[in-house]
């Protein structure tokens, strides 16, 4: 991924501008880098105002002299681009790259990360900017990566955007007829008769129409991608070897992500896990993995942690510390689940400002006889020890469906439990069991190949794209098992329901129909039974018509006690009901156990889990206790370089990362 570095990566995001008036801090810094094992820098995501005080003046002396120092310590550098935060005098002399918002007002200079995407000023003054930071350092020996923007994403609604939204549908649906149809504008007497009538979404205008919002939402997306091709281009036109990429955010929709990662060499991500506050520790850890894999899965290949905190987060609502290792543990989570590097959110905490009181390696006293500062270089001494890890690849035999357009969709629905749809918690619940068991899971969108997979899980798949239904056909063909469950094989891609009714083109995949769907107020559960167990059902019951499909699972309540509440179709199951992810669980056993599912190899008590990538077994003590294993047969520890055999005690918030077979 970085040509001749065979290291894990260890660094942060140094914003070395908010210190040029402290040359001891800035010489200090270089020491403490080393200290703490850092190899990598991220520069620049916020230097616009220092490279260029004004239109065209470029001086370039400040980073070269902190690329330099950098690389003279050996240490290498992450190179942003600076478009995430435009300066004041940019904003001040051209007010069309000020974003107007979804109510029609136009923004004032100020935050970061809004500009107007359209802008073709911005565009224009970013590509000149990058053009110059790719001629300068392209080729430097230091500059390992481009790091496009920061956390793209956001909306603008100005005219500039509303012209590109109308070339973007004509070139859609070519007329006004098939956009109308599309969109269903016969409802409310809404049918568009000239391009000019239509705009963006907006709370004081048009906002439910659904076809018009996912259109919106497709339109920013591209907008974003194309923007961001734009930077790459520039980087690339001095600097085509150095790899590029930009930095991806938890659960964010704003962009569809399996999109705008082809465009990436990398894929590198921030994450902020709440460690220590709502939940328990497994529970945030079994969130992290998805994501992780989520963000894996987007090229299957190794990833960069680009951020995280070292120690608490201060945007969150109560900015928990991270317990006693839970920083290492926390790291190398990441590197489980296939990132190679770990990268801090920020090397020296900022004196003012909204992020002042963001964890940082050094804290304002700037100390490094601190607990953070020692568990930050304990890691990177660890990091050292796992050089091999890096790179290696990891190969699944489950996917679970995660769909960027199909969750656009389901936030549209007013229906169901409005305000308890809960795609993401379904996705996570779902993934909960392969977790527990030590089973990888990759986390792929519709449009991915799915032929080399053994089990396909598409929970809650409201929206069944073209195409779709033939390959998961073909998948099950070929001897894969293939599981969905309610709310799914509703709409087209348009939005618009299937004329056959639930589940649409799945009907024959499945066996059934489903003819209505019952929404529970919270409080209110059913039951289920299924060999002799029962399960309870919250919040959404499909009562289904079986044409075929075999009744594994049957209501023992309510007026709909009796109909299947499971059923399998060949190699096709359906789940008729939200449970409390304990259907899923036995359900999901089975299935591992009858395709034979690969899983990491040891025995452990709960809240203990193994995550296996290439020939390493990662195991970590999420239990929030004192707690054991025992691996399958004697493996070696990396990190001791000791061999383990027999039950092993592993301390709260422990790793051990072992050499399989
Ligand atoms: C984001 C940004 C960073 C910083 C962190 C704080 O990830 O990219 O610049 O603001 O959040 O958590
Ligand atoms: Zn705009």
């Amino acid at each position: 991924m970085i040509p001749e570095s065979n290291f894990l990566l260890h660094g942060a995001d140094y914003n070395y501008e908010q210190w040029l008036k402290r040359k001891d801090i800035l010489e200090e810094d270089l020491l403490l880098m080393k200290k703490s094992h850092m190899n990598v820098m991220t520069l620049n995501v916020f230097g616009w105002s220092l490279l260029e005080k004004e239109d065209g003046v470029y001086d370039f002396s400040f980073l070269d002299e902190r690329i330099e120092s950098l690389h003279r310590e050996g240490i290498k550098v992450i190179l942003a681009t600076p478009s995430g935060a435009r300066p004041a005098w940019l904003a001040e002399k051209y007010p069309e790259v000020l974003r107007t918002n979804s109510r029609r007002e136009k923004e004032l200079f100020g935050i970061r990360h809004n500009h107007c995407p359209s802008s073709p000023l911005y565009r224009r003054k970013v590509r000149e900017m990058d053009e110059r930071l790719s001629q300068r350092y392209g080729s430097h020996p230091a500059v390992v990566m481009w790091h496009i923007s920061n956390e793209l994403g956001g909306e603008c609604h100005c005219p500039l955007c509303q012209e590109n939204f109308r070339s973007w549908l004509k070139d859609k649906y070519g007329n006004l007829d098939n956009l109308n149809e599309a969109w269903n504008t016969a409802f409310w007497s809404h049918t568009y008769t000239s391009w000019s009538q239509i705009q963006s979404p907006s709370p004081i205008g048009e906002y439910l129409v659904h076809g018009q919002n996912l259109d919106w939402r497709r339109f920013l997306s591209d907008q974003y991608i194309s923007f961001m091709k734009e930077e790459i281009d520039a980087v690339r036109k001095y600097s085509p070897s150095v790899p590029v990429t930009t930095n991806l955010m938890y659960f964010f929709e704003g962009i569809d992500y399996v999109k705008l990662a082809k465009e990436l060499d990398v894929v590198s991500w921030d994450n902020y896990p709440r460690w220590n506050a709502e939940r328990d520790s497994f529970s945030v850890a079994l969130d992290t993995a998805f994501f992780h894999d989520r963000i894996r899965s987007l090229k299957g290949e190794p990833f960069i942690l680009m951020e995280s905190s070292p120690s608490s987060t201060n945007w969150q609502n109560t900015a928990c510390l991270k317990t006693p290792g839970m920083h290492e543990a926390s790291a190398l989570q990441a590197v489980a689940h296939g990132s190679d590097s770990v990268q801090y959110f920020q090397w020296r905490q900022s004196r003012g400002c909204s992020e002042m009181f963001h964890g940082a390696v050094l804290s304002h006293n700037g100390r490094s006889d601190t607990r953070v500062f020692s568990e930050v270089s304990k890691l990177g001494e660890d990091l050292e020890k796992l050089e091999c890890v890096k790179g290696a690849e990891t190969r699944n035999k489950v996917a679970i469906i995660y769909d960027t357009e199909n969750a656009w969709a389901i936030e549209e629905i007013q229906g169901y439990k409005m305000n308890k749809k809960n795609y993401h918690e379904t996705l996570v619940s779902s993934y909960a069991p392969f977790y527990r068991r030590g089973i990888g899971v990759d986390i792929v969108d519709q449009s991915a190949d799915i032929s080399s997979y053994s089990l396909v899980v598409a929970p809650m798949l409201y929206m069944v794209k073209a195409g779709f239904t033939d390959k998961v056909k073909a998948f099950i063909d070929d001897g894969g098992v293939f599981v969905t469950t309610y709310m799914s094989g509703i709409v087209d891609e348009n939005d618009l329901a299937f004329l056959n009714g639930a589940p649409g083109p799945l009907e024959d995949i499945l066996g059934l129909r489903v003819e209505e769907t019952d929404s529970l107020p919270d409080g209110r559960t059913n039951r289920v039974e299924m060999d002799g167990r029962s399960y309870i059902n919250r919040d959404i019951s499909d009562i289904v018509i079986s044409e075929g499909a075999e009744v594994l699972a049957t209501y023992s309540s309510s007026f709909y006690k009796g109909i299947p509440a499971l059923l399998k179709n060949g190699n096709a199951y359906y789940i008729a009901f939200r449970s409390d992810g304990s259907l899923e669980d036995d359900l999901f056993s089975r299935l591992s156990s009858e395709l034979s599912l690969p899983s990491a190899p040891f025995k452990g008590e709960k809240g203990v889990v193994g995550v296996m990538r290439g020939k390493y077994m990662f195991v970590f003590n999420f239990s929030d206790k004192d707690s054991r294993f025992t691996p399958d047969y004697p493996m070696k520890d990396l990190l001791s370089g000791r061999s383990v055999e027999g039950e092993v005690e592993l301390e709260v918030n422990g790793v051990m990362v072992l050499e399989m077979e």
